[in-house]
């Protein structure tokens, strides 16, 4: 027993050393696999009865929390002898140590008619996120989370895709009007000095040519988080969320000439965030949460008033193109359309299922999908089962 232990207190350190190499192994693309290892049959049989090897595997530990966890487990009722139990955490704790990162859910991006056939996209599996199409729908600008959430660029005439942003975590694609650039949201500001980059912490807006050439230029300063929303259609204002502490995600404009002094459009007790602008730029769709229940309204602009609701049993991640006459929205796993007019009055149609299917929703109320000006075509992103 006692040999025992110092062998693995010795055999850590060198351990630790193979960690990296090891660690392309696991972060294959699919499911957790455990690499080869005194410990790995332990494990796959001793850690998997109550729950997955996902669960176990969600995030590395050093020795120490896997010794607590371990320790854990066994006042939950796992059956682990003791000596067993040494060779789990110093397995655990050699290959999913505090670098470890688990592998993620791949996804890839699709295109669905408005019959609900879908056609993938030949780019290859990945972790993307809010896929945006550029103005001439030639190319996406998405998040693909790999080591760190970044922003690249899909060009769809050629299947080439590149890396748009590299310093810091790079999230919430948006093109501008002209397609030139793309916005997103960056903590690549916090100071190193300060330790570990949180980008929930701290983030705010930049933009950056769409070729990647230049340097990213910021747009919003403050304590607070900010990120870039949707352009008023005549090109000239950009809007963006502030997350408050108090009274949530309030809706902020930033206008690109003169000054750039942003000035407030919404802010209630409530959230309200996910939004769109209609094409004559009178009226903006956003999520409310006003009723208690997550809606898509409409309210004028900029003046905020009237507002109307759109969906009727609730409704997230809205999307009004600019040459259609709907509106689209998410309802569980049904895409939704409103035909909506807004001259010479606003009249808002009755929502109808466009279609249903199961494809990656967004965790907020911001779109993870898209349409063609159109509004015939939509790129959603699928899980590869
Ligand atoms: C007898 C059932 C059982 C067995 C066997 C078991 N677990 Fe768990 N485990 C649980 C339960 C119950 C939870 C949920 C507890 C919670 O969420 O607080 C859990 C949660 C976890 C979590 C997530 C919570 C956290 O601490 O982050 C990890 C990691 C974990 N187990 C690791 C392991 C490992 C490693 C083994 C093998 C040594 C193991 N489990 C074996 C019952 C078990």
């Amino acid at each position: 027993m006692q040999g025992k232990r110092t062998l693995l207190i010795m055999s850590l350190p060198i351990a630790l050393a193979l960690v990296i190499p090891l660690l392309a192994l696991v972060q294959q693309p699919g499911a957790i696999s455990l690499p080869e290892g005194d410990g790995a049959e332990l494990v796959s049989t001793s850690c998997v009865g109550c729950h997955s090897l996902e669960r176990t595997l969600s995030r590395g530990r050093s020795a120490e929390g896997w010794e607590q966890t371990v320790n854990g487990m066994v006042s939950r009722g796992a059956q682990i002898l003791s000596a067993d139990a040494e060779i789990i955490i110093a397995y655990l704790a050699e290959h999913f140590g505090v670098d470890f990162v688990p592998p993620r859910e791949q996804r890839i991006m699709v295109w669905v008619d408005r019959q609900g056939k879908m056609e993938p996209l030949p780019a290859p599996p990945q972790h993307y996120y809010l896929p945006r199409l550029s103005p001439d729908t030639q190319q996406i600008a998405v998040e693909v989370h790999r080591e760190k959430p970044d922003i690249w660029i899909y060009d769809i005439p050629t299947g080439e895709m590149r890396q748009l942003t590299h310093e810091g975590t790079n999230r919430f694609p948006l093109w501008s009007p002209d397609g030139q650039r793309v916005l997103f949201s960056s903590d690549r500001h916090q100071e190193a000095s300060k330790g570990r980059r949180v980008f929930f912490n701290d983030h705010d807006v930049y933009w950056k040519s769409a070729d990647g050439s230049g340097k990213a230029e910021r747009l919003t300063y403050g304590e607070l988080n900010h990120g870039p929303q949707r352009w008023t259609p005549n090109g000239k204002t950009l809007s963006f969320y502030e997350i408050h502490p108090e009274t949530g995600r309030d809706i902020w404009m930033l206008p690109l000439q003169g000054e750039r002094k942003p000035w407030l459009f919404l802010k209630t007790p409530v959230l309200e965030g996910g939004i769109a602008f209609s094409a004559d730029g009178n009226w903006m769709a956003h999520t409310s949460e006003e009723t208690g229940r997550r809606e898509i309204v409409v309210r004028a602009f900029p003046k905020a008033q009237p507002m109307h609701q759109v969906s009727v049993n609730g409704g997230i991640e809205v999307v009004w193109p600019h040459q259609s006459k709907e509106l689209f929205y998410r309802f569980g796993n049904k895409r939704m359309a409103v035909e909506i007019t807004t001259t010479p009055t606003l009249t808002v149609g009755t929502p109808r299922v466009l279609f249903e299917g199961n494809y990656v929703n967004s965790p907020g109320s911001r779109a993870s999908w898209d349409a063609t000006p159109d509004g015939q075509r939509f790129l959603l992103l699928k899980k590869v089962e």
